[in-house]
C-alpha cells in the first residue's frame, strides 16, 4: 500500500470509531493535514448525522465547509466528545510531535477541549523516541530570535520556517537535532520560554486512541 492509501485506511477506521458517537447535537473536533483531510473527505457522507465540527485551522474549516459540514467556533461549543487529527511522530505512550502544518496551537487547544483524542497516522509516523521530526515551536514574531537563543541553550538547532505565518499571525521555529527523552518535562520547559505560544509536543495530553495504518491493516492502540 502507498502512504496515501494507508492514510485513507486510517481515516476509514476513524469513521467507524466516531460513527457511534454522532447525533443531532454533536460537534466534533477536526485536525489539520493530509491525513485529517482524508478523514474530512470521508466524513462528508455522514454530514446529516451530526451538528458540525470545530476545525483546528482555516484550511480544515474551508474543506469542511466545502463538504457542506457546518463549522463552529470553539467558544460556542464547550467540551467536544472527540478530536481526530494526524501526527508527525507518535510513540508507544501515544505522545506526539505535531505542527508540521503549522497548526499546532489551535490543534492543542481543540485537543484540550475534547474528551477523547483519536490520532490517525500511517506507520511511518510511529517512533521509539520523539525528535527525529524537527519539533515546531510557534513564537510571537518579535520574540523569535530570543526564543531561538533559548532553544540553542536546550540543545536544539532552531530554524526559522521562512514565509510561514500561522493562523494566529505568529512564526514557527523548527528544532532540529533535538531528540526528546522526557516529552512531558520538555513540553513544560518549552512552554516556560517567554515568547513561546505553543510547542508541538503533545505529551501532557497524549492521544487516547491511535489508529495506525500498516500494510497488514489498521492497528488500534489505547493509551495506558
Ligand atoms: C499539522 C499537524 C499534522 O497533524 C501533522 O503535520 C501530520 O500531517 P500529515 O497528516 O499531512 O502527515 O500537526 O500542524
Amino acid at each position: 500500500m502507498t502512504q496515501d492509501e494507508l492514510k485513507d485506511a486510517v481515516a476509514a477506521a476513524a469513521i467507524d470509531e466516531v460513527r457511534p458517537m454522532l447525533g443531532n447535537n454533536i460537534v466534533i473536533g477536526i485536525g489539520t493535514g493530509s491525513t485529517a483531510n482524508c478523514f474530512i473527505d470521508r466524513l462528508a457522507e455522514l454530514r446529516g448525522d451530526f451538528r458540525g465540527a470545530v476545525a483546528s485551522s482555516e484550511a480544515s474549516a474551508k474543506r469542511l465547509k466545502g463538504h457542506g459540514i457546518d463549522v463552529f467556533e470553539l467558544n460556542e461549543t464547550g467540551t467536544l466528545p472527540v478530536y481526530i487529527d494526524g501526527a508527525d511522530e507518535v510513540n508507544a505512550h501515544l505522545q506526539m510531535i505535531k505542527g508540521g502544518g503549522a497548526a499546532l496551537t489551535r490543534e492543542k487547544i481543540v485537543a484540550a477541549c475534547a474528551s477523547r483524542f483519536i490520532c490517525i497516522a500511517d506507520a511511518s509516523k510511529h517512533v521509539e523516541r520523539l525528535g527525529n521530526f524537527p519539533l515546531p515551536v510557534e513564537v510571537i514574531p518579535m520574540a523569535r530570535s530570543y526564543v531561538a537563543r533559548e532553544l540553542v541553550k536546550l540543545g536544539a538547532d532552531p530554524v526559522y520556517r521562512q514565509g510561514v505565518v500561522t493562523d494566529n499571525g505568529n512564526q514557527i521555529l523548527d528544532c532540529y537535532e533535538f531528540m526528546i527523552d522526557d516529552p512531558v518535562a520538555m513540553e513544560a520547559r518549552l512552554n516556560a520560554i517567554v515568547g513561546v505560544v505553543t510547542n508541538g509536543l503533545f505529551a501532557a495530553r497524549p492521544a487516547d486512541i491511535l489508529l495506525l495504518g500498516e500494510s497488514s491493516g489498521v492497528s488500534r492502540h489505547v493509551s495506558a
